[in-house]
């Protein structure tokens, strides 16, 4: 909402006023869409550390206090009562979804669970030993072959069945891509399952060792999926958004929103937390990798630590780590990693070099420890993110074709050679 206070400017001798926007909880912003125009400045504004490049109404994230909502509901809520599938509808549609129209999605899930049968084949020429992550955002490029009608994007039906389609055979994809790098038969997903129970059993059913669905298991993973199905502004959704403004289609579209989520300093931190965490009980020393982490020339970092916007706790750290012992406990497990992340995340609590960069444990520190706990491999740490992020991705798309008309494309300042001839 435009307010009637503005923010002024000297510049090139001249002075202009700017419009200040405000957000429903109170963030302000300066508009600078007509800067250019005005003054023949560009704002320079490096990896995008203080620009707002859109207005949203999905997910309120406040970093210094450490809130995180989604439509309004805080996720500290929404974990205790609601389903993955629950959230889903409501990050894609705006509410919660009543108990019939939950079982009209749950239908529209169900029958869109399967994955294109040609699919199949083209999965099995794919190399064995590729990455999950690679393999995933492979294959939901190749649905825009084999479900064509995705462009027709004016259709709100087909953008139903796409979205449906999408949280289901994604699920159904990565469950495949992990019983083909273990050579097992795959699973087909059942309809008597709930989302997080059907994922549990395709990964893990057998031949000759069936699956025993635990309840715990299932409500710790609807939790997992919960906290990481949206994040705002990250670098995957940015990245969602902004190809989504070439109006290039849906599926596409999440394909280089899974490749931007695999990098290392994004969804790609839960496995190398865990990698991590057995390099210091390997070396049996936690200062010997903080050394490692505070020299400026080595490229090591504390994964799982940091963020760019939260500057205090991650609610999301806070619900994993409490959830993580209570499900360890209750299952009997005990993984000497939990133990050791325990004491990495108390020495760099009390660390002057995190304590001073208000570095704190983010949403991968825990997660990874108890998707172990679950029996899922490390390589599909972030699979298991991009399964969770799918409804956040799909809701920014949403989103951006309904109120965005014009294709982002930012400015830069050259800084290259001038005028040279050959
Ligand atoms: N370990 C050690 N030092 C760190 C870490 C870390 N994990 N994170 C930040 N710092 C230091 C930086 O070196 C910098 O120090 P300096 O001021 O002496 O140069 C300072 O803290 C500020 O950090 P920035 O790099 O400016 O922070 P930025 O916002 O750019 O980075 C990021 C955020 C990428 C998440 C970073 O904290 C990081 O690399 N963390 C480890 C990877 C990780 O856990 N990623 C998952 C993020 S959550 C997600 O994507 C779902």
């Amino acid at each position: 909402m435009e307010t009637t206070e503005k923010a002024k400017l000297y510049v090139g001798g001249k002075e202009i006023e700017l419009p200040v926007i405000v957000g429903t909880e109170g963030e302000k912003a300066i508009e600078m869409s007509q800067f250019r125009k005005q003054t023949g400045y560009v704002t320079l504004d490096r990896s995008l550390m203080n620009t707002a490049v859109c207005q949203s109404s999905i997910t309120f994230v406040d970093g210094e206090r450490g809130i995180l909502r989604y439509r309004g509901y805080p996720v500290e809520e929404l974990v205790k009562s609601n389903s993955f599938v629950d959230v889903a509808y409501l990050l894609v549609h705006g509410d919660l979804p009543t108990p019939e129209i939950k079982k009209d999605f749950s239908h529209l899930l169900n029958i869109n669970s399967l994955m294109h049968e040609d699919m199949r084949h083209f999965f099995d020429r794919l190399p064995r030993g590729a990455h999950p992550m690679h393999i995933l955002s492979t294959m939901i490029n190749a649905l825009a072959v084999f479900y064509p009608n995705v462009d027709q994007l004016s259709m709100d039906e087909d953008i139903k069945i796409s979205t449906a389609r999408l949280i289901s055979t994604v699920r159904t994809m990565a469950a495949f891509a992990y019983k083909k790098s273990i050579g097992e038969p795959v699973v087909y997903p059942r309809i008597d399952l709930s989302y997080c129970a059907n994922f549990l059993n395709m990964m893990f059913d057998s031949p000759v060792l069936p699956y025993r669905i635990s309840e715990d298991a299932v409500r710790i993973l609807n939790v997992l999926l919960i906290l990481h199905a949206d994040h705002e502004q990250n670098c995957s959704t940015t990245t969602v958004r902004t190809i989504g403004s070439a109006q290039v289609n849906l599926y596409a579209t999440i394909s280089a929103g899974i490749s931007a989520l695999s990098g290392p300093l994004h969804g790609g931190a839960n496995q190398q937390v865990v990698e991590m965490l057995r390099t210091i009980e390997r070396e049996g020393s936690i200062e010997k990798y903080f050394e490692r982490v505070k020299n400026h020339n080595d490229p090591t970092k504390l994964m799982g630590f940091g963020h760019r916007v939260y500057k205090t706790f991650d609610p999301r750290a806070k619900i994993i780590k409490e959830e993580c012992h209570k499900f360890l406990n209750k299952m009997n497990i005990n993984d000497p990693l939990l133990e050791v992340a325990r004491e990495v995340e108390k020495a760099a609590l009390n660390d002057e070099y995190f304590v001073k960069r208000n570095l704190y444990p983010n949403v991968d520190f825990y997660s990874g420890i108890v998707y172990r706990a679950l029996g899922i491999p490390e390589n599909m740490f972030t699979v298991m993110f991009a399964l969770a992020r799918l409804p956040g991705w799909i809701a920014h798309w949403r989103e951006m074709i309904g109120m965005e008309t014009k294709i982002v494309r930012p400015r830069q300042i050259y800084v290259g050679k001038t005028i040279r001839h050959t």
